[in-house]
């Protein structure tokens, strides 16, 4: 890692000849803030700007470990460097970092190392940093950009509708709603509770909300008080951008507008990013596992809307019962599958199926641990998604097209769920204790009933509407793409 970052410093002098507005980009450090963040500094990057990407170390190294390639170590202007995350390094590459310590370690340990880093690029380079593009997790980056008055901009990697919920914890707390103080509230319905005073929003129910705020967990109560803090700094930035396009959530946009500095709608990045494919920047993926692409073969083989695919993100665990009950609806279902298995993404040492079901899976699924899943949302034999409703995954397949089935586990995931079921029309919920008779009757239903051809139909609609918006030159998330653009090369450097 010292020698990439020893490399993209003289690459940096090289570059600096150019005398082009220079963005540092800082991700969160998680695969599902990795991602969106890469895309748009891949755009920015196409548009003339110096880029330098700012990585925990850990993450750089599965990231290097993941590409059989050396792009990682830099493009000419476009460059890596790495800051310590200061948590103990797991022996186990494959296995993500957990939520809660993660945040712990970007209050306490990000912000030596970041003002250093900034420090350096300011003072080695003849492109000093011109503008701070950061995750709104790493609100910390605020604080070192007021220092050394180098401006920034704030980038919500999810949708508007979780951001919103978030801003709302506080009212949860003042009324009383949350937490949850009796766990037996918790098989009483009382998560169905709708909660009406979010506006643009009517209908949600506690369960839809961010569960953190439920405080049932270990760490609950630290990302609490960890994500109100960031809303609140929010309110102080000059702008912040979203990966999200203004006609799919336009009325939560617009009670946004009324909370908060301009935001603006610069998604869906995927399709955004699409410019880019052709340029040697293409080859820099964000993958922190190792894709397999063997499952795209096997995709070819299968007849058009005839395969589900099954991922639940980088984040979500099932336990081994969960996982079987899921594997044995998918087998009842008579589908094909495509199914990622993540390596840790079963609680305990194990993720091995019973024998007589692992010979079922292999008849008619595919299983593998991590795949590209953007071409396989694309993929014509894909008829249907169950997935995590982590945000990325939400937007990759609305904008692909392809309805859901959806199992939230944390965070804004059970937002997108709420969102794309009873909003956008896209999806159906599966309970939390998954059965497999379940998962099977919607699978089939999402496949080929008439609710799963209806859904099928509005995420088409939704993916036209999402080309729109990126559409050049007056596309609303194009409009809103060259607006950051002109702020992000007037920056005052
Ligand atoms: C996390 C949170 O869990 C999520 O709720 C939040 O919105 C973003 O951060 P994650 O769990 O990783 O994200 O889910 P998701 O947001 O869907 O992001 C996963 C990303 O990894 C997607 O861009 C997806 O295309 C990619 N991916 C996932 C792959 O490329 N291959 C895989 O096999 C799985």
């Amino acid at each position: 890692i010292s020698k990439v970052v020893s490399e993209t410093t003289t690459r940096r002098s090289m570059g600096s000849k150019h005398k082009k507005p220079h963005v540092l980009c800082v991700p969160a450090p998680a695969q599902g803030h990795i991602n969106p963040m890469l895309k748009l500094a891949k755009i920015l990057h196409s548009k003339g700007f110096l880029i330098t990407f700012v990585n925990t170390e850990f993450n750089h190294q599965r990231l290097i470990r993941s590409q059989d390639s050396d792009v990682l170590r830099g493009l000419p202007s476009f460059w890596f460097e790495t800051i310590p995350d200061g948590l103990p390094i797991p022996e186990n590459l494959d296995v993500s970092q957990q939520v809660a310590s993660l945040c712990k370690a970007i209050d306490e340990n990000f912000l030596g190392p970041f003002r250093s880093l900034l420090t350096k690029l300011m003072s080695v380079s003849d492109s000093p940093v011109t503008y701070i593009v950061a995750d709104v997790i790493m609100g910390f980056t605020l604080e070192a950009a007021t220092e050394m008055d180098i401006p920034e901009i704030l980038f919500w990697t999810s949708g508007a509708g979780s951001l919103l919920c978030y801003e709302q914890y506080p009212n949860l707390l003042d009324k009383g709603l949350m937490p949850i103080k009796d766990s037996n509230l918790l098989v009483n319905g009382y998560l169905d509770t709708v909660y009406d005073s979010i506006p643009s929003m009517t209908g949600i129910r506690l369960k839809d909300i961010p569960p953190y705020i439920r405080i049932t967990n270990l760490g609950d109560e630290y990302m609490v008080e960890f994500l109100c803090r960031q809303v609140e700094r929010m309110k102080t930035a000059s702008t912040i951008v979203l990966n999200t396009y203004h006609e799919l959530e336009s009325d939560i946009m617009d009670t946004l507008s009324t909370i908060f500095p301009p935001c603006y709608g610069i998604g869906p990045l995927n399709l955004l990013e699409k410019e880019i494919v052709h340029s040697p920047l293409a080859s820099i993926k964000s993958n922190l596992w190792k894709e397999d692409i063997e499952c795209l073969k096997w995709l070819d083989s299968k007849a058009p809307l005839s395969v589900i695919y099954v991922n639940f993100g980088s984040i979500a665990v099932m336990t081994p019962q969960q996982q079987v009950e899921f594997c044995w609806g998918l087998v009842k279902s008579s589908y094909s599958f495509l199914w990622i298995i993540r390596p840790d993404l079963v609680i305990g040492d194990s993720t091995m199926l019973p024998p007589e079901l692992l010979a079922e899976t292999k008849s008619r699924g595919f299983l593998t641990s991590w795949c590209p899943q953007e071409q396989v949302l694309k993929h014509q034999s894909i008829g249907g998604y169950l997935t995590h409703s982590g945000w990325n995954s939400t937007i990759e397949s609305i904008s692909s097209g392809v309805p859901m089935i959806c199992w939230p586990f944390c965070g804004d995931q059970q937002t997108n769920c709420w969102l794309s079921c009873n909003k956008w029309g896209v999806a159906m919920e599966i309970d939390n204790n998954v059965k497999s008779d379940e998962v099977a009757k919607l699978v089939i239903e999402l496949m080929n009933g008439e609710k799963g051809k209806e859904m099928r139909k509005n995420a088409i609609d939704w993916k036209n509407k999402a080309e729109e918006a990126c559409a050049f030159p007056y596309g609303s998330s194009m409009v809103n793409l060259e607006k950051l653009i002109h702020m992000l090369q007037t920056s005052p450097f």
